[in-house]
């Protein structure tokens, strides 16, 4: 990567790291060391990366590992954030690779029906600013996944058929929070924003299944929403809105992982 280019082109503060245990591990240091909004932290390869929930996010050299620092009203936490960056991702993603990227709920960036990336929030101190860790697949699909979680991952380079940059990617996904978080202060912002994750999102219409407040759940997903949950109609109760913080595994009824 041309760090010069990536900071002059972005205006971001950018630390770069050749390896280092995890992204957000340094993010969360700089916050707490008075580090601003607009500052990343990016590594070629992450030997303790981390995804929700506690699992693992394999990091090998060739994908784009970015915790960014980012301003966010308290109200925006952690629904709004997210979907601000998982769009941007997502907008990234696709014109990069030229397929349609899709947001599956609620951290995951999906194309042709498969994981390319996921986004970690992680908050250090509410005065501060949070940190949102990117992790992109882009040259290839890392080897080291489970037999189980293989055939559902892939990576940027592998949906495009063609070579694809971190470098590109990161410099318009930074554009593109950059531009929604602008958006989003101004009058009728959020609402544009919620509009362009909620069509972005995965599985709408489809018969999913999950974990609500730790009971299996089966039903179809009719629609989400950044402050109401998700409208999930089962057969025994219709269409009820399903508070977010309560769902887990979140996933098509037809695949064994989420
Ligand atoms: C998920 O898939 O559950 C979220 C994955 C988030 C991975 C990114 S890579 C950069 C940052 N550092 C981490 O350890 N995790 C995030």
């Amino acid at each position: 990567m041309d760090l010069a280019a990536l900071q002059d082109r972005t205006g971001w503060t950018v630390h770069h790291l050749a390896v280092t245990e995890s992204t957000n591990d340094v993010a969360a240091r700089l916050v707490r060391e008075g580090a601003a909004a607009r500052t990343l932290v990016l590594a070629d390869r992450q030997t303790i990366g981390r995804g929700r929930e506690g699992r693992p996010f394999a990091s090998p050299p060739g994908g784009l590992y970015v915790s960014l620092l980012l301003d966010a009203p308290p109200a925006d936490l952690p629904g709004g954030v997210v979907a601000l960056v998982a769009v941007a991702a997502a907008e990234a993603a696709e014109a990069e690779t030229g397929r349609e990227a899709r947001i599956k709920w609620p951290n995951d960036i999906w194309i042709d029906g498969k994981k390319v990336g996921g986004i970690l929030l992680e908050l250090v101190d509410a005065q501060r600013p949070v940190v949102a860790g990117v992790g992109l697949n882009v040259g290839a699909i890392p080897q080291e996944l489970e037999p189980d979680v293989a055939p559902t991952v892939s990576a940027l380079g592998v949906v495009a058929g063609h070579p694809v940059e971190r470098q590109a990617v990161l410099e318009r996904m930074l554009a593109s929070v950059d531009a929604w978080s602008a958006r989003r202060a101004e009058p009728g912002g959020a609402e544009a924003l919620e509009v362009a994750w909620r069509g972005r999102l995965a599985l709408i219409g489809e018969e999913i299944v999950c974990r609500f407040a730790g009971r299996p759940l089966r039903g179809v997903l009719e629609d989400a929403s950044l402050t109401g949950g998700l409208l999930i109609r089962d057969a025994d109760s219709g269409p009820v809105w399903r508070e977010a913080g309560h769902v887990q595994d979140l996933r098509a009824a037809d695949r064994t992982i989420s």
